[in-house]
């Protein structure tokens, strides 16, 4: 996922095959216009949502989409699966409609198939890569339900972090709390390849069930059920960190 924004005289050049000499023309004579304003800058920089027009003829008009999907166990979160169900398919027409096409849509941070709960979807790579940083430390709230019992030395040993010798690196600090002697509530700021069922494998302790049910300030809603997305709102999208 590439930052898609562009200095004026790029953009304009490569949508239209303009000359970039002729552009700043253009700039001068007020022929282009940003987001309602006329813009005379060559420094100006395109952004991937800016409504750009040029002589009357809009060159750019693209929404930002933000979707929080209650993922359900068995469903896949892939945009393109042979065998299983996506998570886009479970979007309907009406989120992906008006100009946003499911295949611009990217996961934030992906569940495993056998995961269920808050899944965010996006069109939006600087929002992604932002809410993915690792300086970032964003918070995944999970609830794990564990084949066996929960001990007081869980804690202590996802707090230290673990050490993933295939990746060579040592977990961030993890927050767990028992809240039944199978039932634990897990806070990662990162997202390693299956990071909770592993952990819990050093105790030898299958992993029953995961849900996530938090990402950063944003709760999966409480009425929403397995399979149902929503827009998020812009507080949402601003707040999440
Ligand atoms: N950890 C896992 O093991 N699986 C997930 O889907 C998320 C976190």
């Amino acid at each position: 996922m590439q930052t898609k924004s562009f200095r004026i005289d790029r953009y304009i050049s490569k949508q239209c095959s303009i000359n970039r000499r002729d552009i700043k023309l253009m700039l001068a004579q007020g022929r282009i216009v940003i987001n309602g304003h006329v813009m005379r800058e060559i420094t100006t920089i395109v952004e991937e949502f800016d409504h750009v027009v040029l002589d009357g003829k809009v060159l750019q008009d693209k929404t930002a989409v933000y979707i929080m999907l209650n993922k359900p166990i068995g469903v896949v979160s892939a945009t393109k699966d042979e065998l299983h169900k996506t998570v886009i398919d479970l979007l309907p027409d009406t989120m992906t409609g008006s100009g946003v096409k499911a295949e611009d849509l990217h996961i934030v941070g992906r569940l495993d198939l056998n995961t269920s709960g808050l899944l965010l979807l996006t069109n939006d790579s600087r929002w992604s890569r932002r809410l993915m940083s690792p300086e970032e430390k964003v918070e995944k709230v999970y609830q794990v339900t564990l084949q066996n019992e929960l001990t007081e030395e869980y804690i202590s040993a996802f707090a230290e972090g673990m050490y993933f010798e295939f990746e060579n690196i040592t977990t961030q600090p993890a927050q767990l709390t028992i809240l039944s002697p199978h039932l634990a509530e897990v806070v990662l700021t990162e997202g390693k390849y299956h990071q909770i069922k592993r952990m819990f494998g050093r105790f030898r302790n299958p992993v029953l069930a995961l849900h996530r049910s938090k990402v950063g300030n944003l709760s999966l809603d409480n009425d929403m059920s397995e399979g149902q997305c929503r827009l998020l709102t812009s507080e949402e999208v601003s707040g999440m960190t």
